[in-house]
């Protein structure tokens, strides 16, 4: 009988290989860096300077939730704009100084057209609104990820928002036999419909975070990802951190289309570029 150390030896041995291959499968398929942010030398701090002397105002949807949270921080430790709103379905609790000039709209969501006022002038809206078919619901995912989303925008871009960008998902299609991904797909096709000036939508795949809110599955999945990420795979994950820091970063530059997509790995890119500002 072999002893247990060689066993155990080679169970590890054999793991790490298993791990390694699937870090370079999943390298094989990340997405392609788009040139624009892996050539960005553009000054950040020039940019928000710049930025911030246009008096611009903005809305977060979902600012309760992981990633809005986070956006949040970093809207207030950058402060481009000189006028935050957050709207939402109740009144958030802040503490400190940073809050002080903070305005929150409590809305319902199933009378949205009741409080358009909520939504007048606004520059640039961020939504990173959402629920799970789990928690809500097959008709009450839809109506959260998709009506809710598509309202508030409908009702900002009558506001006089110029600016929308959206927190979807890696693989949103509006014509996938899946759920989640139709959904995700379609309400992004029906706000480009809309017309913004400028419309970004952020794919980010699995959320790096320590979700207050307890979502098994989620956690597994997490827990993987962050293995693959620390290897150097930026196709399938993002820490929330990084998805917040493009959005904001993003907000900045002079985008080539009207609408424009990020997929994780451009997220992942731009959010770096925000780091090393
Ligand atoms: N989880 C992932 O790995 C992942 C990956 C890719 C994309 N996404 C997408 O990224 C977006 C943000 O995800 P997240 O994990 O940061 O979100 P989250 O933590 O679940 O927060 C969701 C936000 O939506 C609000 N919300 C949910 N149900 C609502 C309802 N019925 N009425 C009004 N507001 C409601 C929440 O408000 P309350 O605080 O009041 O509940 C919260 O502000 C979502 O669209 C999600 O689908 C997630």
């Amino acid at each position: 009988m072999k002893p247990l150390g060689t066993v155990l030896g080679k169970a590890t041995a054999a793991l790490t290989v298993v791990t390694v291959v699937i870090a370079v499968v999943l390298n094989y398929f990340d997405d392609p860096v788009p040139v624009k942010y892996t050539s960005m030398t553009e000054d950040m701090k020039t940019l928000e300077e710049n930025f911030r002397h246009q008096n611009k105002s903005c809305f977060v949807l979902g600012a309760s939730g992981e990633t809005g949270k986070v956006l949040l921080q970093e809207l207030l430790e950058r402060n481009i704009f000189f006028k935050i709103t957050l709207i939402g379905r109740r009144q958030l609790t802040f503490e400190g100084k940073p809050y002080e000039n903070l305005i929150q709209e409590v809305v319902d969501f199933e009378k949205l057209d009741e409080h358009a006022v909520a939504f007048q002038g606004h520059d640039v809206g961020y939504c990173c609104l959402g629920t799970t078919r789990a928690k809500a619901g097959v008709d009450g995912f839809i109506r959260v990820d998709h009506d809710y989303v598509l309202k508030s925008a409908e009702l900002a871009k009558a506001g006089g928002c110029t600016q929308f960008h959206l927190e979807s998902s890696r693989g949103a299609d509006k014509n996938s036999k899946f759920l989640y991904l139709k959904v995700k797909g379609q309400v992004e096709a029906d706000i480009e419909a809309l017309g913004f000036d400028r419309f970004s939508v952020y794919r980010p795949g699995v959320l790096l975070v320590d979700r207050q809110e307890s979502r098994p599955g989620e956690w597994l999945a997490r827990k993987f990802f962050s293995a693959m990420s620390a290897m150097g795979s930026t196709a399938m994950s993002i820490p929330i951190q990084a998805v917040a820091k493009a959005m904001v970063s993003n907000t900045l530059l002079q985008p080539e289309q009207k609408a424009e997509i990020l997929e994780n790995s451009a997220i992942v890119s731009l959010g770096k570029s925000a780091e090393n500002k």
